[in-house]
């Protein structure tokens, strides 16, 4: 046996413990890459709503910006989903009445939430917030695509690990001026370019503790 301090077995020992530390990690990283097919990511998944809710409608046709249901979209952890309260302007008694509406009466009359049935959900041990990528020049749709041409909303994006860290690497393409980040079909024409993040901030959001905390 070497003496174990001497400099030359403390370089051994470190570069081993390295190895170590590769295993534990870059193996559960590489196994994960491989088992994220769509079927376990549930991209593409979406879910029955109690109310035929259509943003085709609301943030289509009508143009409704996003937060004016997903009120705190920009400035909270999450989005959010409305109140009741926020369907009534537009929608008159003769609405109200109708069957599909059923829930939305039940909602006024007891006074609890809509039961609507959430379509993207990370794992509990992720770290994730809305508001920074907002200020950040991040848009809606660079995550959760054409929303605008969604009958149903349905997962557009992985949201795996690998997914995540691809933008956080090279975030520049995918980002725009702030008051651009609720508009659908956007492009990189129509509005003035972001001061870069710069190496020291991308170093940040791509160490571990960025998202696991
Ligand atoms: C700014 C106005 C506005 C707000 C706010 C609004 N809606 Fe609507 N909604 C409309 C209009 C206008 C239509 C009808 C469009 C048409 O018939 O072409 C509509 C249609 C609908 C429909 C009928 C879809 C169909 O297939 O017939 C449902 C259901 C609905 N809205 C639910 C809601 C709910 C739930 C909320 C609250 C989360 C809400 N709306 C908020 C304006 C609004
Ligand atoms: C008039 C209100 C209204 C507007 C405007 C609106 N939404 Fe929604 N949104 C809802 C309601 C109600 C739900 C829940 C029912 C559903 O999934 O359709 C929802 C659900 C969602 C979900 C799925 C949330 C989950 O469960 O994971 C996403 C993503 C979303 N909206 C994004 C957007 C984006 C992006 C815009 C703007 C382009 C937008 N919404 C505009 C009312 C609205
Ligand atoms: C960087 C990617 C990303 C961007 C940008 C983003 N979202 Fe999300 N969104 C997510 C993820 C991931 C979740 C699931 C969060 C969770 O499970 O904790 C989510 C969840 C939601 C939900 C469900 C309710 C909630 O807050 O958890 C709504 C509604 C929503 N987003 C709307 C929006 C709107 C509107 C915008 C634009 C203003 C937006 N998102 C921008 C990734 C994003
Ligand atoms: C399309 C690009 C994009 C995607 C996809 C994306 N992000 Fe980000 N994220 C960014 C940008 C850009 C920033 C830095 C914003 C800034 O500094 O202004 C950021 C910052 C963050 C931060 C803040 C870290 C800190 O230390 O302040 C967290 C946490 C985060 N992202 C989590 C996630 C998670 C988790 C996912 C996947 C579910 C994700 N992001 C997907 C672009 C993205
Ligand atoms: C930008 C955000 C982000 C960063 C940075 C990040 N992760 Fe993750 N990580 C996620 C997300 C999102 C998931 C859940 C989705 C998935 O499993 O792909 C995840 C899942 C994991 C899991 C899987 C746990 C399981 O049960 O499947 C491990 C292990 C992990 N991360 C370790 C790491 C390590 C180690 C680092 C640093 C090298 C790291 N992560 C950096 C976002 C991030």
């Amino acid at each position: 046996m070497p003496a174990l301090f001497s400099p030359r077995s403390n370089r051994i020992a470190r570069a081993s413990l390295g190895a170590a530390l590769l295993l534990a990690v870059g193996v559960p990283v590489a196994l994960m890459l491989w088992v994220r097919t769509p079927a376990v990511t549930e991209q593409g998944r979406s879910a029955a709503q109690p109310v035929p809710f259509d943003h085709r409608i609301h943030a289509g046709d009508l143009r409704i910006d996003c937060r004016y249901c997903h009120y705190t979209a920009d400035r909270g952890a999450s989005a959010g989903l409305p109140a009741t309260e926020t369907c009534l302007p537009c929608h008159n008694a003769a609405w109200m009445a109708s069957a599909a509406f059923a829930p939305v009466r039940q909602s006024l009359s007891t006074q609890r939430p809509i039961p609507w049935q959430r379509v993207h959900r990370l794992p509990d041990f992720v770290f994730f917030n809305h508001a920074i990528h907002a200020k950040g020049g991040v848009a809606c749709e660079s995550c959760h695509g054409r929303v605008d041409r969604m009958a149903q909303v349905s997962q557009a994006a992985p949201l795996t690990m690998a997914w995540c860290i691809d933008c956080h690497r090279n975030p520049e393409p995918h980002r725009r001026p702030e008051d651009a980040i609720t508009t659908m079909g956007w492009h990189p024409s129509s509005g003035a370019a972001l001061a870069p993040l710069g190496a020291e901030r991308i170093r940040e959001i791509t160490t571990c503790s960025a998202c696991h905390r």
